[in-house]
């Protein structure tokens, strides 16, 4: 038997190298092997403020990069979390059974609450209940994130836990699947941040970029002052830029061939392959992009199909649940 996943992407920004070598890419690589959720989590992206006509084309463009990435829209199901109504009315449900120390411990919850404080949404503070909604709906077996999600995967964990033991068993139980720190992308400009959505603009190469920006970007990459080319983590903007090159290298590719390969060879060198490397590792994921975009009805179709595909199994489960608490 298949294990089913799930996991999912803000459509809160433009995507960058980090978020398709770090998710996309491991998504596209193991599809064969497991049952795909593929969700666009535009519920989650409204936790804090954003311009309607920016996310509604945002949530387009994600769905084309799951798709251009090498997404099988056939054997992954691929949705809008908006779709389902099942996703906001369990993630209810859920803010009722959460303990409030549960929530406000959050990490994620505390630093992006400390700018505006008060003024932050009350949806910030409910975001893993929604995410735990998402996860538990389909009673995924595994949930792909990076480390900064591991959190959310616990507190789902414990929420499924709680409610099965107080209501009724309803909810498997997931596991995290943590990627592995190499796959953990920096941000060009200060390798120790990770590369990010709301960094400046040099943090990060965009999956869309040309390939001039791309050359300007990694040309421009923060190293040291060292000479010789090697995996060494105390040197964190060659280490990242190793990363990526090791990335799209061939699969199987080691860390020890690369530093073989470049053994006598300088930083500038390192550069110049590197982006070679990113923009042909980039070319059919823009091209594909292009593509799609010329046929919108052909996204929204995969969308509609996708969340069609689904929606019975969020039916049935959330059902359970509704009757569990004693609701309708
Ligand atoms: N919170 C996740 C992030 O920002 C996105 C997300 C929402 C998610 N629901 C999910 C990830 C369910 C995995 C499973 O990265």
């Amino acid at each position: 038997m298949k294990k089913r996943v799930f996991s999912g992407i803000q459509p809160s920004g433009e995507m960058h190298l980090g978020n398709y070598l770090g998710a996309i890419k491991n998504w596209v690589e193991a599809q064969h092997d497991n049952e795909n959720i593929f969700c666009i989590v535009d519920l989650h992206a409204i936790t804090v403020p954003q311009d309607p006509t920016t996310l509604h084309r945002r949530t387009r463009d994600l769905a084309k990069i799951y798709l251009a990435a090498g997404l099988d829209p056939k054997r992954t199901a691929i949705f809008v979390q908006s779709h389902i109504k099942e996703h906001t009315e369990l993630a209810w449900l859920f803010n009722c059974v959460t303990p409030l120390g549960w929530a406000s411990r959050m990490t994620q919850y505390k630093e992006k609450s400390a700018e505006k404080k008060e003024q932050s949404s009350v949806g910030l503070l409910a975001y893993p209940m929604l995410m735990a909604a998402d996860i538990l709906l389909y009673q995924a077996d595994g949930v792909p994130v990076g480390d900064d999600q591991k959190q959310h995967v616990e507190l789902t964990r414990d929420i499924a836990e709680k409610f099965n033991r107080e209501y009724a068993p309803v909810f498997k139980i997931p596991e995290p699947w943590i990627r592995g720190e190499g796959a953990r992308i920096m941000a060009l400009d200060e390798p120790t941040k990770k590369m990010s959505k709301s960094g400046g603009p040099s943090n990060a190469i965009l999956l869309l970029d040309s390939p001039e920006v791309i050359k300007s970007r990694i040309m421009k990459a923060t190293t040291d002052s060292g000479r010789d080319i090697k995996f060494e983590a105390e040197r964190p903007g060659l280490y990242n830029l190793l990363t990526i090159y090791q990335l799209f290298s061939p699969a199987g590719t080691t860390q020890e061939q690369i530093e073989a390969h470049f053994v006598g060879q300088g930083y500038g060198t390192l550069k110049k392959e590197l982006v070679e490397l990113v923009i042909e590792g980039l070319r059919p994921l823009r091209e594909n992009f292009n593509q799609l975009s010329a046929d919108p009805c052909y996204v929204e179709d995969i969308l509609k199909d996708g969340a069609d595909r689904i929606r019975p199994i969020a039916e049935t489960t959330y059902k359970a649940a509704k009757e569990a608490m004693g609701l309708g």
